[in-house]
């Protein structure tokens, strides 16, 4: 975007780093086979400057000043033009305050950083409009990805706002209808496999090649470019005040490469002096990584072969992301933690009950957040932020079953109402109605 800004891909395994043109379509080092990352060089503003220019921008009615993601543009140089930019208004959400949820934690306070009140209800936004303007700028007439509903919502309207055609491979019968109705209304071409997530990844990755077909999982290195957007906003919300944990719910581990490279470029770059703490949590039955971290050095990493949860964003058993978020969480004195349906349910309906709602892989956060209160290992007055990564309304089923007895884990079993909230079927009389209300 600048002159003087040089961008490439850079392979992340540290015995290879092969580097390869910013323009070339991979999603993985021809070389090696590790990960890909885009990387910059050439002469950044200064710390305050860059803080100035970003305020500043708030006061633009420019699509692109309007975006809570191109605002921060110099922290991802990688187009040569903003005329491959494709916005929705993505970003710009807002942190919220929640005492009834800090309280049901054990925390004096927290806060959440809700990305369910972006333009398609989730934090992919951030990353797929990135993306998308990568596939623009290519060149690209078609643009897929494998989803667990939420990747593939937000592709769908960001390739058709931008022209290009979306095609969305989803797993038949798990995924919510709020994120399949999505898709079909923005004019996704739908796929739904008989596999689960990590087979259809795998599948998908052969037919974009094969087909000539742009890949927009996160395993696309601009995906997570945009991604690093949530964690810089959050800082300029806060005045560049670091909190002492940034909490978010793992799945594909695409956000946590995301945060975490974000946050290392921030320190390196002089806009934030210290790192906040990285704490991830996984669903107890697709809990990868959970397991992993906790191996002795040197184990390889073992993915679920059948992963399990309600929480169907994150029902993920072999994250491509992970050597990045190990890094990210080795580097940020990070934890990994895990939470049961049951937890999970509670702290969503908590986080509810403080008026502000998510949908269940989002409340992931708030459960580990309890779980690592009562461990000692965040202290009950630090500050902490968690990340609502996708809106109430993504996963109505769950809600209503939840609130009224009928919620059943993935083995059957039944998860308690515990802060269950039935509605009442009444006559049309209003003595009646009176009388009930009265007793309230
Ligand atoms: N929360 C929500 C609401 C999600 O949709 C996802 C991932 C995650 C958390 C986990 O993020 O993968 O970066 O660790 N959803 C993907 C999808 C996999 O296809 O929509 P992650």
């Amino acid at each position: 975007m600048r002159d003087f800004m040089f961008a490439e891909l850079i392979c992340f395994e540290p015995a290879c780093r092969a580097r390869f043109a910013i323009t070339e379509v991979l999603y993985s080092c021809p070389k090696c086979g590790g990960l890909l990352e885009a990387t910059y060089s050439g002469e950044w503003p200064e710390p305050e400057q860059l803080k100035k220019l970003w305020r500043e921008r708030r006061m633009d009615n420019a699509p692109l000043e309007q975006s809570g993601v191109w605002r921060y543009r110099e922290m991802f140089p990688f187009l040569d033009s903003n005329d491959h930019v494709v916005t929705l208004r993505e970003g710009n959400t807002p942190l919220l305050n929640a005492p009834v949820a800090a309280r049901y934690a054990g925390l004096a306070r927290v806060t959440f950083k809700h990305h369910g009140f972006n333009p398609t209800g989730s934090f992919k936004d951030n990353g797929m409009t990135c993306g998308t303007a990568q596939a623009v700028r290519l060149g690209m007439k078609r643009v897929a990805c494998v989803s667990t509903g939420n990747t593939s919502a937000s592709m769908a309207a960001y390739a058709s706002a931008a022209g290009l055609q979306p095609i969305i491979f989803i797993p038949h019968g798990n995924i919510s209808y709020g994120k399949l109705a999505q898709a079909l209304e923005y004019g996704a071409r739908t796929l739904q496999v008989e596999a689960n997530f990590d087979q259809i990844l795998a599948l998908v990755r052969v037919l974009a090649e094969r087909l000539g077909i742009y890949l927009l999982n996160s395993i696309n290195p601009f995906r997570i470019e945009g991604q690093k957007s949530i964690v810089i906003e959050m800082l300029d919300q806060r005045d560049w005040r670091v909190p002492d944990w940034i909490v978010l719910p793992g799945g594909n581990l695409g956000n946590t490469s995301a945060f975490g490279k974000a946050l290392r470029e921030l320190k390196a770059l002089g806009l934030i002096e210290k790192l906040p703490r990285l704490a991830v949590v996984q669903a107890e039955g697709s809990a990868p990584f959970y397991d992993f971290v906790r191996q002795p050095a040197g184990t390889g990493f073992v993915p679920v072969t059948h992963p399990e949860t309600l929480a169907t964003a994150i029902k993920i058993g072999d994250p491509v992301s992970w050597p990045k978020a190990l890094l990210e969480v080795s580097t940020t004195d990070g934890v990994v933690e895990r939470a049961s349906e049951q937890e999970i349910a509670d702290a969503k309906a908590q986080i509810g009950l403080a008026g502000i709602g998510c949908e269940p892989a989002s409340a992931a956060t708030l459960a580990g957040i309890r779980k690592l209160v009562a461990a000692g290992v965040m202290d009950k007055d630090a500050d902490v932020v968690a990340v609502l990564t996708g809106n109430v309304l993504k996963d109505p089923d769950y809600i209503y079953k939840y609130h009224t007895g009928q919620l059943k884990d993935p083995h059957g079993e039944s998860i308690l109402a515990n802060y269950g909230n039935s509605p009442t079927v009444v006559p049309n009389d209003a003595d009646k109605i009176a009388a009930l209300l009265m007793g309230d």
